[in-house]
């Protein structure tokens, strides 16, 4: 994918802020400070598009990233920051349970775990939501820079039971810092929103 243009097009928290152009999208999903806005960067070439801190809970809306005219890549707010209040928790639920349900654009969904735990009854609770959607899924692990080869195959497979992921899902090892998984993923968006021409 080569990146001509890329743009923050809408911040939102409810479906009146979301974009309206008709782009294809890609969500990301996954716990707060799993590395969802870095990744964004990562794809995009840049480095502070999209807001990183050492402090989860950064990502509090769904930001919709417009590349090439083409298609979106959209930021959901992280979900499982213990730190926040149970109300605070209940409106990011909420924000991502509509985005979810009620996004035509939506084609795939990207759920994001750290490849150094094993996912959270949150991760299994999102997980299954995208199930019930029935929408084309791909779990990306995130933080590959941080293992040893060997504990990431150890570790992959930890997540993949915990999750009961079915056979059609994809899986890419992902790292923000070395660009390890970039390309792969990148065809992964392209296969799925990016027409073909004959
Ligand atoms: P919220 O916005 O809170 O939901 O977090 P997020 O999922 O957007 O995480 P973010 O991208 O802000 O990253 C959180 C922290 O993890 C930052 O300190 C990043 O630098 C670090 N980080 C993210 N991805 C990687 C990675 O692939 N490798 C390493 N070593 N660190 C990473
Ligand atoms: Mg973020």
């Amino acid at each position: 994918m080569i990146i001509k243009k890329v743009e923050l097009s809408a911040v939102a928290v409810a479906p009146s802020g979301y974009p309206n152009i008709g782009y294809p999208e890609v969500a990301l999903a996954g716990r707060s400070n799993v590395g969802k806005s870095s990744l964004i960067n990562k794809m995009l070439n840049r480095k502070a598009l999209a807001r990183i801190s050492g402090t989860p809970g950064k990502t509090r809306t769904i930001n919709f990233y417009n590349v090439n005219d083409e298609m979106h890549i959209v930021d959901l707010p992280g979900y499982g920051y213990a730190k926040v209040s149970k109300v605070e928790k209940e409106k990011w639920g909420g924000i991502i349970e509509t985005y979810l349900h009620s996004r035509e654009e939506l084609k795939m969904l990207v759920q994001l775990v750290d490849i150094r735990h094993e996912p959270s009854a949150d991760d299994k609770l999102m997980y299954s939501w995208i199930k019930q959607r029935n929408l084309p899924t791909v779990i990306v692990a995130t933080k590959a820079d941080k293992v040893s080869r060997n504990q990431m195959f150890k570790n992959l497979s930890i997540v993949k039971k915990a999750l009961g992921v079915t056979e059609d899902d994809r899986f890419v090892l992902f790292s923000s810092e070395t660009g390890q998984g970039r390309e792969e993923l990148w065809s992964i968006f392209e296969e799925i929103c990016i027409p073909h021409q004959l």
